[in-house]
């Protein structure tokens, strides 16, 4: 394998003493044969760099890697032919990659028109790439009045970007100077980044966002090992380090250092880290106008690894996508295993970015058509089986149960005790409010109301245009439970007494109204943000803004607030978090700029309701049916 080409078509940014270098467990590479690194031959992508001085971030092994185990043939084969298709486009420096500056549309689905407004902010950008100064420092907005705690939160975001052989590649969890014990908190975490870029891409700076789009990439294929274990080709890291190693002589190098899950607590499964990766490689195109990063045959392979991984059939009984526990922004045990709704709502708007990103031909032509047969059948699904309000909620506490057969109206066998007295109290009289449940499986309904679910359900449309509407009824009508004193919530309402014993596993971390258990975290404001300028009510969103923004400077932008109306900083809450900021500028620049919006969302896709949905009815099961998916739109 050529190992250059292998890694060099992201290399745009790359100065020229860095040498980029990959190895696999097939690969030839003295590092392999470096006692040091024996152990963890496939863990690290690297550049050689000989003048560094490397004491600030010396580290002779590295700590948190496991032990090589066992090969697998398969997903040698794999790595083997991504490698093959990633090294068939262009590799080349940033000054000389012929793919910057060529900007186009694409043939593709539902491609957003070019932006001509953009492409000029992107033609700044290359001017000032092409010249030394590689950060950008172009504003789009011109006439933007910022304030005082706008500008020390652009100070933090540079302040927190993370380069590798001089080029930002992304931004570091949190950056508390006193912080002492950083944990994992100083790595570049996919989840976290995203809004770091969306910030960067609105403010005119697309390289960063560009580095890390095709840097992540690269690690995409790299051999993980869990417990002698490899999770599936295709799974995106967790988070990833730049981290200095010495080589010989005074020279040294740096290398990526990905965490696919095998270091991270609890070994979770970072399910949730490929879908934003795609989401955001929409994003980038959307905003620069740049289309040709998605059009390469590389980041093409890229987004059909992750789409495949996702949609291999397994034992599922529902087109959601089934996932342990904590395989996404709550990465801890806080029993959202099964099918969470965080889960399928980025599932779903991943799924509707590949529907337009992927380059229509023979070799994608079956990917495609599995990914529209599975988007109509999961909105289908949650607007049919997720959805609930007072009515729906006073129909499942008369449910009956044990019903065998086709036409079974209580198909989950779901028992009416699980409507629990918090949920009756709750549920707004109206039937203008409505959210949808957190979680679906048999004969369990996880009734909570999970905020970044809900979200993003309104974002992308896997929510009915009615449905949409009515969940930010609801976070209107429930102000003080799930915005109160910090937006916002993370879910309602926390698990107390044996239910945390029992389903937290007795979490220190996770007490009630603390962190993932009914805290609250500032950086859901830019995706509270973005549903409110969708469904019309940018006021909504506003009132929460101004309330994060007299708190947040003065209390050290935390990572989350405590109590039942977020009134204190989180127990253990990391200061100056990342996405905290980003979150907010974000927020900010959205709001300052509403038309930008638009590019970030997805309106209703009537041509996915065209398509055939099995309705379980009275009638039976065999029913295909257009009109019951149409009339969804209805509801
Ligand atoms: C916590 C959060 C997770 C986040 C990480 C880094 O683990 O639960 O969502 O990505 O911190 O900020």
């Amino acid at each position: 394998m050529n190992a250059i080409t292998f890694l060099g078509n992201s290399t745009m940014m790359i100065p020229s003493q860095c040498i980029l270098r990959a190895f696999t467990r097939i690969s030839p590479s003295k590092y392999i044969r470096d006692p040091a690194f024996r152990s963890y031959p496939s863990r690290f992508s690297s550049c050689v760099n000989q003048n560094k001085n490397p004491e600030s971030n010396r580290i002779l092994t590295p700590t948190n890697a496991v032990p090589f185990c066992t090969d697998r043939q398969s997903s040698v084969t794999t790595a083997q032919v991504v490698s093959e298709a990633r090294s068939l486009s262009a590799s080349t420096t940033c000054a000389n990659d012929p793919t910057v500056g060529k900007i186009h549309t694409k043939n593709g689905l539902n491609v957003k028109p070019l932006d001509l407004e953009r492409l000029k902010g992107d033609e700044k950008d290359e001017e000032v790439i092409n010249g030394d100064d590689k950060r950008v420092n172009g504003d789009c907005y011109e006439g933007i009045k910022s304030n005082e705690s706008e500008e020390e939160a652009w100070r933090l975001l540079r302040d927190s970007v993370v380069t590798y052989c001089d080029s930002p590649v992304g931004t570091m969890a949190a950056k508390d100077p006193t912080d002492t014990l950083p944990s994992n908190y100083d790595q570049v975490f996919i989840r976290d980044f995203v809004p770091s870029a969306l910030a960067f891409l609105l403010k005119g700076e697309s390289e960063i966002v560009r580095n890390f789009l095709l840097h992540t990439l690269q690690l995409q294929s790299w051999e993980k090992t869990v417990d002698c274990y490899s999770p599936g080709q295709g799974l995106m890291p967790a988070s990833f380090k730049v981290r200095t190693l010495p080589l010989e002589e005074d020279k040294f190098e740096e290398v990526l250092d990905p965490d696919f899950g095998e270091a991270a607590i609890g070994r979770v499964a970072p399910v949730d880290s490929g879908l934003w990766w795609i989401i955001l490689l929409r994003a980038y195109g959307k905003i620069t106008g740049d289309y040709s990063l998605q059009e390469r045959i590389d980041v093409q392979t890229g987004i059909k690894m992750i789409a495949n991984l996702c949609l291999a059939d397994g034992f599922d009984m529902f087109p959601t996508l089934l996932v342990t526990d904590g395989s996404c922004m709550i990465d801890r045990r806080m029993g959202i295993h099964g099918h969470p709704l965080e889960i399928q709502a980025l599932f779903y708007s991943a799924l509707r970015s590949s529907r337009e990103m992927l380059t229509v031909n023979d070799s994608s032509k079956n990917i495609i058509k599995t990914i529209s047969n599975r988007l109509s059948a999961l909105s289908f699904h949650i607007r049919e089986n997720y959805w609930v309000d007072k009515n729906k909620i006073n129909e499942i506490y008369r449910y009956k149960t044990e019903e065998y057969s086709m036409d079974a109206t209580n198909k989950f066998n779901i028992y009416p005790e699980q409507v629990s007295p918090w949920l009756m109290d709750w549920v707004p009289e109206s039937s203008d409010c409505g959210f949808l449940i957190g979680n679906l499986q048999p004969a369990h309904m996880d009734f909570r109301f999970f905020t970044l679910g809900n979200l993003l359900s309104i974002i992308s449309s896997l929510g009915t245009p009615k449905q949409n509407q009515a969940i930010l009824n609801l976070i209107e009508e429930k102000w003080d439970d799930l915005v109160g004193h910090m937006p916002l919530k993370i879910c309602y309402p926390a698990l107390e007494s044996s239910e945390w014993h029992i389903i937290t596993g007795s979490d220190p971390k996770n007490t009630p109204w603390s962190y993932h258990n009914g805290g609250s975290w500032p950086t859901l404001l830019w995706q509270f943000t973005l549903a409110c300028i969708k469904m019309g009510r940018p006021e909504l969103a506003e009132k929460a803004v101004t309330l994060a923004e007299k708190r947040l400077q003065a209390d050290r932008w935390p990572e989350y607030y405590d109590t039942r109306n977020g009134k204190f900083i989180g127990k253990q809450s990391r200061l100056y978090q990342t996405w905290t900021i980003a979150g907010f500028l974000t927020s900010k620049q959205l709001l300052q700029n509403p038309e930008i919006a638009s590019s970030l969302f997805w309106e209703e896709d009537l041509e996915l309701l065209e398509t055939c949905v099995c309705v379980l009815t009275k009638a039976g099961r065999k029913k295909c049916s257009r009109a019951a998916a149409k009339s969804q739109i209805l509801i």
